[in-house]
Order: structure tokens, then C-alpha cells, then sequence
């Protein structure tokens, strides 16, 4: 069998099983060469230049990422911010582009700020209602749609197949976070989306041991070349340990996933219609509102990613989260071990976080570890 025909699990824990053709080795080598020598003719025919350009470090993780995500090629970034603005500047100043109202605060910020100073024409829609992204659209003049789906910290659904659709008929293209589904659950380019983002800092590594970014594309085109010149110029690369470290770390990335959504959904419904809990908020949830969506589009989980408002305000809030004991007090998300966060505390003002959330970031433990210490948290 071609392993780019296996099923996913199994492309990912053979990282699809490429041999190095001189040691044997089933695990590559860490490339650190920053330069390649030419031939004598002046050429390169190796085609490879200098490390900002084509470092082997990226050849094999790419590789896995494009065929987990259905794509046609994939780029390593220094982080997932880098990953997703080169998105942006690959445009042109005075190109309208349509964003979420909720989603990563620092991506918004980034786009209201910078990005706007920049010449982008940014416009922010509730990504949940189709129709609002409908009336955003500008023929011609819209460039590009970014969804976040489940989207932080309210995990807010996006129809990709709706909004991809949207976004093509006015000649955008849809790019999506997909850094909390991960692929295990999602796969937005079989649904209609162009481009696929990840924090390859949470997930896809596994261990919070690293920050990286990556992007899949479903079609090695024009735009796929101009972010690619913009990773280049502005030389947003992953370190050559930091890109074999995420190829090991997504090795385990069905088990390590596939274990923490189950976890996510025992903890959600234990905590839902708690005494303590004004609301629990987890797609995977028959009440919650991008429920059905959810159960369309993602398949054998709902993430575990989950939100719960602490009944008695922000200060109650704070008060659980200071008193526990296996969770860590933390930000970030996607790691192995699990984390809380006041986010409120995190995004700052203009932010729809509301003062009384915390946000689980559920790993692979015993979820009644986990469930006994938010317990004793929330009592104490
Ligand atoms: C959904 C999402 N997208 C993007 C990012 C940015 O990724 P990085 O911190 O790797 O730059 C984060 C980081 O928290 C995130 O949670």
C-alpha cells in the first residue's frame, strides 16, 4: 500500500514512513545546514540554495501535513501568528478581508491594528450566521474570509462548506484555524476551504515544548507562491530542531487527540447544569448552539477545548482557578497536560470574553483527576 493511501493515524505515526535512504534510519536526521554548496557550473541542482529558502528540516513535516489536511502543499512558520499573517500580507494594501468577531485575540488585534495601518480594509462579521458573511461580501474587492472554528474562548462554529461557498462566489478564498479541531476532527479543505491554519504550538507538537505555525493549501497556486515569498522575505522560518521536534510530536497526534476530546466531552457533561457553573460552553453539547454544525462537519469528537462560566462573577472565577492542584494555571493550549485560564484576564478590554470564564485546555489524563480537582476547586 502507498502510505500516502493510508488512513490518517496511521500516516501520522509512521510520519508516512519515510526510511533515510543512508542510515536506515526510521527517524530523519536534524538537518542544521544553514547554506548548500553550488555545482561548478554555478548551478543548483540539488535546489537547494540557503536555509530561509528550502531546509530538508521542513520536507518530511510538511509532507505529513499536506496529507493529513487533504492539501497540495504545507509550510512550516516560526510560530502560528507568523503562520497566519503571512496569510494577510500576502494581499494588497486596499483589499477588504472578512474576520471573526470572535476569535484568537491576538490575530484580531493584529488585524485591527497593524494590519488596518497596513491598508487592509478589515471587516469583523459573526462567522456563525451565514448570512452576516453574505452582507460582508464585496464583489471583486474581498480577497479573502478567515474562519476560527471551534473558535476561542466561546468555541463558536463556522459552516466551513456554507462559508467557503460564500466566499467564492465573490472571488474570495476561505482560510481557516483549524488549530483547536486539529486534523483528527476537521478537515476544511475536503469542505471547501483554501487554506488551513495551525498553531503547531498546540496540538500538532502536543508536548508545550515548542512554538511553530503551519499552513496547507488546497491548490499550489498564485497566492500559495506569494505567501511563500512573504515566509521568505520576512524570513518567518521554524529552527531545524524545533521542525524534527513537531514531526515526533505528531506521531502521537491521534491517540494524544482522540484521548483528550473524549476527556472534554466527560468533563463537559459532568460540569453541565453544575450548582457552581452558570454555563458550560463545549460544541459537543446537545445546547450549544453550533451543536449541529458541529456534529456535521467534525467527525469522532468535538476538540478539547471547552469553556465554564464560574457562578459569582469574575472574582469566584479567579478564586476556582487559584485553587487547583493537577490542573495548571496556564495559557496556551493543546499540550498533554491539562491548563485553565481566566481569559478575560488575558484578552483585556474589547474582548466578548465574558469576566467569569475559564478556559480548559483538557489533555490526556485520568479525566477523574481532573474532573475531582475543578471539584475541590470550585467547592473550596
Ligand atoms: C486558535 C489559535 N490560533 C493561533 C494561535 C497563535 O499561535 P502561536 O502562539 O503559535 O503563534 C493560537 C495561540 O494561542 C491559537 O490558540
Amino acid at each position: 500500500m502507498d502510505e500516502k493511501d493510508a488512513n490518517p493515524a496511521t500516516i501520522a505515526a509512521q510520519a508516512l514512513g519515510w526510511i533515510d535512504e543512508t542510515t536506515r534510519a526510521v527517524s530523519p536526521g536534524l538537518h542544521v545546514s544553514s547554506t548548500y554548496v553550488r555545482d561548478v557550473d554555478n548551478g543548483y541542482r540539488s535546489g537547494r540554495a540557503y536555509a530561509r529558502a528550502d531546509n530538508p528540516a521542513f520536507d518530511q513535516p510538511e509532507a505529513v501535513l499536506a496529507a493529513l489536511e487533504h492539501g497540495a502543499a504545507a509550510m512550516l512558520f516560526a510560530s502560528g501568528v507568523a503562520a497566519a499573517t503571512a496569510c494577510f500580507l500576502a494581499l494588497k494594501p486596499g483589499d477588504h478581508v472578512v474576520a471573526p468577531k470572535v476569535m484568537y485575540w491576538s490575530l484580531r488585534h493584529w488585524l485591527m491594528t497593524f494590519a488596518r495601518d497596513w491598508g487592509l480594509d478589515v471587516e469583523l462579521v459573526d462567522m456563525t450566521d451565514p448570512d452576516a458573511l453574505k452582507r460582508a461580501m464585496r464583489l471583486g474587492k474581498t480577497r479573502l474570509v478567515w474562519a476560527e472554528t471551534p473558535a476561542n474562548p466561546l468555541w463558536d462554529i463556522t459552516d466551513i462548506a456554507s462559508a467557503a461557498t460564500i466566499a467564492h462566489e465573490a472571488g474570495a478564498r476561505l482560510a481557516v484555524d483549524s488549530t483547536v479541531a486539529t486534523p483528527v476532527f476537521t478537515q476544511p479543505i475536503a469542505l471547501g476551504a483554501d487554506i488551513v491554519m495551525h498553531s503547531a504550538t498546540k496540538y500538532l507538537n502536543g508536548h508545550s515544548d515548542l512554538v511553530a505555525g503551519a499552513l496547507i493549501a488546497r491548490a499550489d497556486d498564485e497566492y500559495w507562491q506569494r505567501i511563500k515569498s512573504v515566509r521568505l522575505q520576512i524570513g518567518a522560518i521554524l529552527g531545524s530542531f524545533e521542525s524534527w521536534l513537531l514531526l515526533r510530536g505528531m506521531r502521537t497526534l491521534y491517540p494524544r487527540v482522540k484521548t483528550a476530546g473524549a476527556n472534554a466531552q466527560k468533563i463537559a457533561e459532568h460540569f453541565a447544569g453544575h450548582a457552581r457553573i452558570a454555563q458550560v460552553l463545549y460544541p459537543g453539547l446537545p445546547d450549544f448552539p453550533g451543536h449541529a454544525v458541529a456534529a456535521r462537519q467534525m467527525k469522532g469528537g468535538y476538540g478539547a477545548m471547552l469553556s465554564i462560566r464560574v457562578k459569582g462573577g469574575e472574582q469566584a472565577a479567579i478564586g476556582a482557578a487559584a485553587k487547583v492542584q493537577v490542573w495548571k494555571r496556564a495559557t496556551s493550549l493543546g499540550g498533554v497536560e491539562s491548563l485553565v485560564e481566566h481569559r478575560a484576564s488575558v484578552e483585556g478590554a474589547n474582548s466578548p470574553c465574558p469576566p467569569d470564564l475559564l478556559r480548559l485546555s483538557v489533555g490526556i489524563e485520568d479525566a477523574t483527576d481532573l474532573i475531582g480537582d475543578l471539584e475541590q476547586a470550585l467547592k473550596a
